[in-house]
């Protein structure tokens, strides 16, 4: 595998930002003292013959990420006859850190929520699919959308809240937030999730929760909402054995 070096506005500004920038959802974020860096990223994947490859060209955008990372991103909902519910948002292709994945850190988290507990599942995935497959251009695309303090719309959706009492609510810190994408299901289904308890979940690169349990219950003030877990998005990667461990323990003190 090849070390590539990229230039460019990287995940210093999005550190800064966890330190200092959190969003009120309002748009306004504070990036102002952001400086270019050099970092170094490990990229692997496969290219359009399947063969594999040990580097794809970050300043091309979607085009250079492979075919299986989207389809990856077609995944599965389930609705059962469970009291419990596991909603999240994840996304393949290059993500920090990690090179391109195949699958999202928030939805090897989700995997685990939902073998412990036997929840239903409902993923977030985008109507219209623009988000890019690299990840500086992806952290553009999720920048301007913050700004915008945009509702992106997303497939389908959960069938009956009725059956739920439980929910959990999982997806990658974006720009120290929910993606925006979150908000719109928040607001989808604000009625929908009146009385119910909602557990945020998050993975990330070092801004933990970011605050998702408050933002959630300024999205959803007349749901409870509970303890939340964050965990590092290179861990659901490569460390998934304490992860695990992270996430039953955290279940069992939830009563599951
Ligand atoms: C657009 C974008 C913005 C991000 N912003 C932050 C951030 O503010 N704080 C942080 O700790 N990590 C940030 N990250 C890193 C992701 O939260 C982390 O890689 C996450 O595990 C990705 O999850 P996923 O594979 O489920 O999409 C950002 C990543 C992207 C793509």
């Amino acid at each position: 595998m090849k070390r590539k070096v990229i230039t460019g506005i990287m995940m210093v500004s999005l550190m800064m930002l966890a330190g200092c920038g959190q969003s009120d959802n309002a748009g306004t974020i504070n990036d102002t003292n952001v400086t270019d860096t050099e970092i170094t990223v490990d990229i692997i994947g496969t290219d359009d013959d399947g063969q594999t490859v040990d580097s794809v060209d970050t300043s091309n955008s979607a085009e250079t990420v492979t075919e299986s990372a989207k389809e990856e991103n077609e995944t599965d909902s389930t609705a059962g006859s469970s009291d419990t519910l596991v909603v999240y948002f994840s996304r393949t292709g290059e993500q920090y850190n990690v090179g391109v994945i195949d699958k999202g850190n928030t939805a090897i988290v989700a995997e685990m929520i939902i073998e412990h507990t036997g929840a239903d599942a409902f993923e977030i995935l985008p109507q219209e699919d623009y988000y890019p497959y690299t990840y500086k251009e992806l952290t553009d695309v999720a920048k301007q959308e913050l700004n915008d303090n945009a509702r992106p719309a997303y497939k389908g959706d959960v069938p009956d809240f009725s059956q739920y009492s439980t929910i959990f609510i999982g997806a990658p810190v974006w720009w120290g937030d929910w993606p925006m994408i979150m908000y719109t299901f928040f607001e989808n289904n604000r009625d929908s999730l009146v009385g119910k308890t909602l557990i945020p979940f998050s993975t990330h690169a070092g801004s933990g929760l970011s605050g998702f349990d408050n933002k959630l219950s300024a999205a959803c003030p007349k749901a409870s909402i509970g303890a939340g877990l964050a965990i590092a998005g290179t861990d659901a990667q490569n460390d998934q054995n304490s992860v695990k461990q992270s996430v039953d323990e955290w279940l069992k003190e939830l009563g599951f």
